[in-house]
């Protein structure tokens, strides 16, 4: 986790991506959203998904560990906002986004009440391998029953970049999230896209989308 907060003090932020991501506009329509729902972004970060989400019409809870993520979102956004201390979490309020700044692991059911879906983007492949089955077993335990997820993933060769990202194949998403219905929507390799990762003799980038939904137990 300190990881993490340094990163943001250092402004260490390559993940970060000044416009929408192309995967939550093609595959949005999976998380069969109607006006006004409300969308949870796990490990949010400050990114432009979530205004993305705003604009179309739906309300958003984030959940972030920086404060200085939490404070840039709504600052270079220039979106009014709030704060307030709650138990595990600042909370920070604008109209129609709360982001909760603290630790995912803190979040209960009682904080997603309203959610509809999620969207993960860059938050699974943050994590660990040893955090992973830690982090699909608990957003099956704090969010309701018929909530859809989009979630995205990147597979390479692990060895030749250190993470994070964490690389994850369909086999170990199907693994983790068993307690999941799981469908991959599409998966494509995008290294051509990757100047970074090009560099360091990485040979393929694929991007992959899956659309999840709770087993009914
Ligand atoms: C790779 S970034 C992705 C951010 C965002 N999803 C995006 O697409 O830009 C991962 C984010 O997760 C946050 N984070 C890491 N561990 C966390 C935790 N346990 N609880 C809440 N946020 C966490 C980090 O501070 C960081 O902003």
């Amino acid at each position: 986790m300190t990881d993490w907060m340094q990163r943001w003090e250092n402004g260490e932020t390559g993940w970060h991506k000044g416009d929408t991501n192309a995967r939550l506009i093609e595959y949005i329509d999976c998380l069969k959203l109607e006006q006004g729902s409300t969308v949870f972004v796990p490990l949010c970060g400050k990114s432009l998904d979530m205004l993305y989400l705003l604009k179309q019409g739906y309300k958003v809870i984030g959940v972030e560990l920086s404060s200085l993520a939490a404070d840039a979102f709504f600052q270079e956004n220039a979106i009014a906002y709030s704060v307030q201390q709650a138990s595990n979490f600042k909370v920070y309020n604008g109209n129609n986004i709360r982001i909760f700044c603290g630790d995912y692991f803190a979040l209960d059911e009682g904080h997603l009440q309203a959610v509809s879906a999620v969207y993960d983007r860059a938050a699974l492949i943050a994590l660990p391998v040893n955090l992973r089955a830690k982090y699909a077993q608990h957003l099956y335990a704090i969010i309701p029953a018929d909530c859809q997820i989009l979630l995205l993933t990147l597979n390479y060769p692990q060895e030749q970049s250190s993470p994070p990202p964490f690389a994850i194949d369909e086999t170990a998403v199907n693994a983790l999230f068993e307690r999941f219905e799981c469908q991959q929507l599409g998966c494509f390799d995008d290294i051509k896209n990757e100047p970074k990762y090009q560099q360091f003799g990485v040979k393929f980038m694929e991007k992959a989308t899956y659309c999840l939904r709770k087993k009914q137990e």
